[in-house]
């Protein structure tokens, strides 16, 4: 649980309303004057993608859109940080209000809508800072794009050479029509482009890992088709997953039904699901990073036994505070010992088939 410090500010943050509460997390992270977490147990190291990853415990996209906290964001003890999703444009997003707390069941509903300032600043902003640590760029489509897989494009150009990794972001539900490019056809098209662009930016040097971030709300076949495609085109790894539309399990009814997509504890049991059965079929070799209702060690190691090669948290964060991350580096150490695994890798997808014969919550 989180600790008096931790507990205080949390209460202080939830007088206010979401976005503003947000803004100010982002604010006093991006001062860089917070304790900084020890660094994570030696057992958690773990190489993926080609990059040595000091936890599998990393923050979700999402969260540090702007790229404003990445050192900040590092200090808590996150192995890796992915910031955006970034879109070549500046975009306001939708209208106010557009995140929603649930308490009762500690999850969130937003329908932010991509607000970003565009990948000029954000480049600039990461460029400004000194190199080190693993940070991610997750790319966008604007709203108003005619040509939304030329967004994507121009985003791995952008920052093929300022991010550890790239993510093709398919599967936030607030963009009209954006799950559409998960559709067999379309997402062949993407890929094919955005790996032919990753190759091209690279200019015979050390190549750009890029990973394309999924709903966790596909049905059976999508999802077969998805891997088989992904599998095919030389992408380096998938994320499983975005938000979800569903509504199911939710006990707190007070923003239930604002349109958006569903993060936190209530999702966790169907985006882990998903993603063994994911992992049953790209098979052991694809990189896979499971997201969706992590807030323990214990559902940090779910995830890795269902599959994920790496773990991410957002929703957790915001309820359980800001060293959520460096307590789950402690009990997850201690977690893999117990099983006598000797690092995350030995855990992976040891639950594969039990986590993918379970039915989804409907
Ligand atoms: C307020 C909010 C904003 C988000 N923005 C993005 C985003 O810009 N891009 C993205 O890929 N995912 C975004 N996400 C999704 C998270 O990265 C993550 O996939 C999802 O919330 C599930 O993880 P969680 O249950 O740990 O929150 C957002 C989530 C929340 C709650």
């Amino acid at each position: 649980m989180a600790g008096f410090v931790e507990r205080l500010g949390l209460n202080v943050l939830f007088r206010f309303d979401p976005e503003t509460a947000h803004r100010m997390a982002i604010r006093g992270l991006s001062l860089n004057v917070h304790g900084k977490a020890p660094p994570p147990p030696a057992n958690l190291r773990t190489r993926v993608l080609g990059l040595d990853f000091p936890t599998p415990i990393g923050l979700a996209a999402g969260f540090d859109k702007n790229a404003e906290a990445v050192d900040g964001l590092l200090r808590l003890g996150f192995g890796f940080i992915e910031v955006g999703t970034v879109t070549p444009l500046p975009q306001p997003g939708n209208a106010k209000p557009r995140m929603f707390r649930l308490e009762a069941d500690e999850a969130i509903i937003n329908r932010l809508g991509f607000n970003n300032d565009g990948m000029d600043a954000i480049a600039a902003r990461l460029a400004a800072r000194r190199p080190g640590g693993i940070v991610g760029v997750n790319l966008g489509a604007n709203k108003a794009s005619t040509d939304r897989i030329a967004d994507y494009v121009a985003g791995v150009y952008r920052f093929a050479r300022l991010a550890s990794y790239l993510v093709v972001n398919v599967s936030s539900p607030n963009t009209p029509g954006l799950r559409s490019l998960q559709d067999a056809d379309p997402f062949e098209t993407l890929l094919l482009r955005v790996v032919a662009a990753r190759d091209e930016a690279a200019n015979g040097g050390v190549t750009t890992p890029i990973l394309v971030k999924i709903a966790p709300d596909l049905d059976d076949g999508a999802l077969a088709a998805i891997a088989r495609i992904a599998v095919a085109s030389g992408i380096d790894g998938i994320i499983l997953g975005n938000t979800t539309l569903s509504r199911t399990g939710l006990t707190d009814r007070s923003h239930a039904g604002e349109s958006g997509g569903l993060s936190g504890r209530p999702l966790f049991q169907r985006a882990t699901i998903m993603l063994a059965r994911l992992r049953a079929l790209v098979g052991p070799g694809m990189p896979l990073i499971g997201v969706g209702g992590v807030d323990t060690a214990e559902a940090a190691l779910a995830k890795l036994l269902a599959g994920a090669d790496l773990v991410q948290i957002y929703t957790g964060m915001i309820y359980r505070g800001h060293n959520i991350a460096a307590r789950i580096n402690a009990r997850l150490s201690e977690l893999l010992a117990e099983r006598d695994f000797a690092s995350p890798e030995d855990a992976v997808g040891r639950e594969t088939d039990r986590w993918a014969a379970m039915a989804l919550p409907d």
